[in-house]
């Protein structure tokens, strides 16, 4: 069975996802860059081990990254599962792990890399919107898309209204991610697509703003 480890930093809500998933994958460890995260209580919870590695005691982002990197290696995981983990991480980092490092960021990508993806969507006015499960590369939010989930954008949303129905999305596709992943159905081309194999197609869309007729 292949084993995971998953980083978070704070609430942790994509990390409970994928626990109560019940993936056919090993769990573990849970790493946290942040002492007071609420998600570590929740991955204690799960009896998952839960660690603290605190950037603030760390002087540079190489030291905290080397350092990072040691702690996960001692779990020689498969898989390192970024869930609303809030670091930026150095290009060694993400060489060191080519290939077995998700993440999952709240945007349609390649839209709305970077913070404050939901304020931005309603700022530009997009009807539709929703979040990704890529690849990380060395580019921030660019690395190959593995799944994405769309949602419309509602009259009256809020960034919290828009961010909710979003991340019920981000629940459910951050775990199927995985699975596909410990099922062995992910490739990536060297043009930096991803192919799901054995995929059962479905055509449909997605219509924003849509009206019964
Ligand atoms: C999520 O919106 C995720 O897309 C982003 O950070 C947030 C983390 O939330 N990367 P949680 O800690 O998983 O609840």
């Amino acid at each position: 069975m292949k084993s995971i480890v998953i980083l978070i930093s704070g609430r942790g809500s994509n990390m409970q996802a994928i626990l109560e998933a019940k993936l056919p994958v090993k769990i573990a460890a849970v790493i946290s860059s942040n002492p007071n995260a609420v998600g570590l209580e929740t991955a204690r919870q799960h009896c998952i081990p839960a660690h603290v590695l605190n950037h603030r005691d760390h002087e540079t982002r190489e030291e905290f990254d080397t350092a990072l990197a040691a702690k996960i290696d001692e779990f020689n995981p498969d898989l390192v599962v970024l869930a609303g983990f809030m670091r930026i991480l150095t290009q060694g980092f993400v060489h060191r792990y080519n290939g077995r490092l998700i993440n999952i960021h709240p945007s349609l990508l390649p839209a709305f890399t970077g913070l404050n993806t939901h304020a931005r969507a309603l700022a530009e006015g997009v009807k539709i919107h929703g979040c990704t499960v890529h690849f990380v590369t060395p580019n921030l939010d660019k690395g190959p898309i593995i799944v994405q989930a769309a949602v419309p954008v509602l009259p009256g949303d809020t960034e919290e209204t828009l961010g909710a129905r979003v991340l019920e999305q981000e629940h459910k596709i951050y775990p199927q991610a995985i699975r596909w992943f410990a099922e062995g159905r992910l490739t990536v081309t060297p043009d930096g697509n991803v192919i799901l194999h054995d995929q059962q197609t479905v055509d449909m869309a997605l219509i924003s703003p849509w009206e019964a007729q």
